[in-house]
């Protein structure tokens, strides 16, 4: 077992059934990482929003059984983990334009029918690791309100724990994901700057411009990147806007 020098407190937590002395205070990638542990899978972006990382746990002080981002969760003494194994999830392949006649709340019910059977335990809104009320924006799905479900749903990382836990057999995540996508292609109101952005992508001086990015070398590129136009690492909310504004909503 790996150990680095230092401060650090050590604690024993479990990991896949495997005993490990960690330092305290850290994440539970950070703190296996430390002890040797080498991440093949379970592991993506590091920053909260991939859910590869997804994990359940328990506490030698609660014996409810909890789920946790690794790469966002502390250790704790005592804790086992457990990743969280891959298993398929009902995901249908599907058009996002729809039949004639057909309404974008049947469409989804017709793709994901399980959501009618949702039997409200609460177990995944228990258990997803971001805090997301799950059972609610099933219960918007339901009613066809896909403002408040899109809302809802909209920082799901897609870990599917909810799904792991649902005694209803719903994939919640991906039942969700299909009402975004049918609320953002059916029933918001088109984005005019976007169409704006759009027509000027094929216009002659923007392709003149792609020509030129094409021609030029990797020290000309990286120059250009480094001189480029950026909102400031330090700038409050709403205080900074880019030289050319007509493109923006
Ligand atoms: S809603 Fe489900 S899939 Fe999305 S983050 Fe929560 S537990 Fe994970
Ligand atoms: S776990 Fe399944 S059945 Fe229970 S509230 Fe959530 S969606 Fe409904
Ligand atoms: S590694 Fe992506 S959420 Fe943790």
């Amino acid at each position: 077992m790996m150990m680095t020098p230092g401060n650090d407190q050590w604690i024993t937590i479990h990991y896949d059934g495997e005993p490990y002395k960690v330092p305290s205070g850290r994440t539970m990638v950070s703190a296996l990482e430390t002890a040797g542990v080498r991440f093949v899978r379970s592991i993506g972006c590091r920053g909260g929003v991939c859910g590869a990382c997804t994990a359940f746990y328990r506490t030698p002080e609660d014996a409810q059984l909890k789920s946790a981002l690794m790469c966002q969760e502390e250790v704790v003494d005592g804790m086992s983990i457990m990743p969280m194994p891959f298993f398929p999830q009902n995901q249908m392949s599907y058009d996002l334009e729809l039949p004639k006649g057909m309404t974008p709340q049947r469409q989804v019910m017709q793709l994901y029918p399980e959501v009618g059977g949702c039997i409200m335990c609460q177990e995944c809104t228990r258990i997803c690791p971001v805090g997301i009320d799950v059972m609610g924006y099933v219960g918007m799905i339901k009613r066809g309100d896909f403002k408040a479900a899109a809302e809802a749903s909209f920082t799901c990382v897609q870990c599917q724990a909810c799904a792991a836990r649902c005694p209803a057999r719903i994939s919640q995540p991906n039942a969700a994901l299909a009402a975004r996508r049918f609320y953002g292609a059916h029933m918001v109101n088109r984005a005019e700057h976007l169409q704006k952005a759009r027509e000027k992508v094929n216009t002659e001086d923007m392709k003149r411009g792609f020509r030129r990015l094409k021609r030029m070398d990797a020290e000309e590129l990286k120059n250009l990147y480094q001189r480029r136009e950026s909102e400031p690492a330090q700038s409050a909310p709403g205080t900074w806007l880019p030289e050319d504004t007509t493109l923006l909503g």
